[in-house]
C-alpha cells in the first residue's frame, strides 16, 4: 500500500522565502516538513511513499537521497549521532512521480496512479503534520469496521476559516467517526454544510483514481480531489474521523507554520 504526498505546489503563501526553497524543505522544529510526513507515512501500513514532486524541487530529492561522502566526512570527525541521521533520512522509502503542470491537488494524486497498483492508498498533504503518526492507523481501523471505506480526517475549525477548507456534510455514528453524506470544496460561509474541515489526511478506495481521470476544474479552475470525493458517494460510502486538535497542526500559512513551529520545539 503506497502513501502518496503530493508536493509540486508553487509554495505561493509562503513568497519570497519558496523562491528557491520548496516550501515543503522548510524547518519545522527540527527537520523538514516533509520528513514528518513521509515519516508518518511509513509508520503506518504504507510500505513505500510516492512524492508527487515537480521537476524543478531538487532539494526534496536530495533531501532523501542517500550521502556516503557527507556520512563519511561527519566519521571522521567523530560526529556519529549526525551521521545516523543522515543515513537514516537516506534510507528512507521513497519514490517519485512528477506533476508537469500545477492543475490542482486532485491531478497531483492522479500523477501517483500506477504507482497505486489499485490497491487503496493513503493522501497525506504536507501542509499539515501529524507527529504522533496515530492518525493512519486510527483511519485505518475506521475502514476495516465499515467494509474497507475510504475515511478523511476532519478538525473543526472556526467559521472564518470555513472557506480555505474542504468541508462534509454527514451525521456522526460513534464517538468522533461521521458518515458523509458531501463534500464541498471551499464553500463560503453561508454555504458550508458543517464545520468540520478536511484535514490533509485520505485512505481512499481505488476508485478514487478512476473518478480522478473524469473529474472537470473546480474550485480555483483546478481538479480538485474534493470532487471526486463528492462523486464517489454515489457510489461507496466514506466516513471522517476526527482529529484531535492536540494531534494535528496545520502548517499552510506563515502563522500557522510559525505557531506550529513554536509548539512543536517546546516538545524537543
Ligand atoms: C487542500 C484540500 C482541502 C483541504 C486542505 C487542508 O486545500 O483541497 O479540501 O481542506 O487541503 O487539508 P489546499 O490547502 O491545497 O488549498
Amino acid at each position: 500500500m503506497k502513501a502518496i504526498i503530493p508536493a509540486a505546489g508553487l509554495g505561493t503563501r509562503f513568497l519570497p522565502a519558496t523562491k528557491a526553497v520548496p516550501k515543503e524543505m522548510l524547518l519545522v522544529a527540527d527537520r523538514p516538513a516533509i520528513q514528518y510526513v513521509v515519516e508518518e507515512g511509513l509508520a503506518s501500513a504504507a510500505d513505500e511513499v510516492v512524492i508527487v514532486n515537480s521537476r524543478e524541487k531538487h532539494a526534496i530529492e536530495e533531501h532523501f537521497a542517500p550521502n556516503p561522502e557527507l556520512v563519511a566526512t561527519l566519521r571522521e570527525r567523530g560526529k556519529d549521532a549526525y551521521a545516523d541521521m543522515v543515513e537514516y533520512v537516506g534510507g528512507l522509502n521513497v519514490t517519485y512521480v512528477y506533476q508537469e503542470e500545477a492543475l490542482g491537488l486532485g491531478h497531483a494524486v492522479l500523477c501517483a496512479a500506477e504507482a497505486s497498483a489499485g490497491e487503496p492508498f493513503y493522501v497525506l498533504l504536507g501542509d499539515v503534520l501529524v507527529p504522533g503518526n496515530g492518525m493512519l492507523p486510527a483511519m485505518q481501523a475506521v475502514s476495516d469496521a465499515h467494509g474497507g471505506a475510504s475515511v478523511i480526517a476532519v478538525m473543526p475549525v472556526p467559521d472564518e476559516e470555513v472557506s480555505r477548507f474542504g468541508v462534509i456534510a454527514g451525521a456522526e455514528v460513534s464517538d468522533g467517526v461521521w458518515k458523509i453524506d458531501a463534500l464541498v470544496e471551499k464553500p463560503a460561509l453561508e454555504d458550508a454544510p458543517s464545520n468540520l474541515a478536511v484535514f490533509g489526511r485520505y485512505l481512499l478506495t481505488p476508485r478514487v483514481m478512476e473518478l480522478l481521470a473524469e473529474v472537470k476544474p473546480g474550485v480555483g479552475g483546478e481538479i480538485q480531489l474534493t470532487d471526486a470525493l463528492d462523486a464517489l458517494l454515489a457510489e461507496e460510502e466514506m466516513y471522517a474521523l476526527v482529529i484531535d486538535p492536540a494531534d494535528g497542526f496545520d502548517t499552510g500559512t506563515p502563522a500557522s507554520w510559525l505557531a506550529t513551529n513554536n509548539i512543536l520545539s517546546e516538545r524537543l
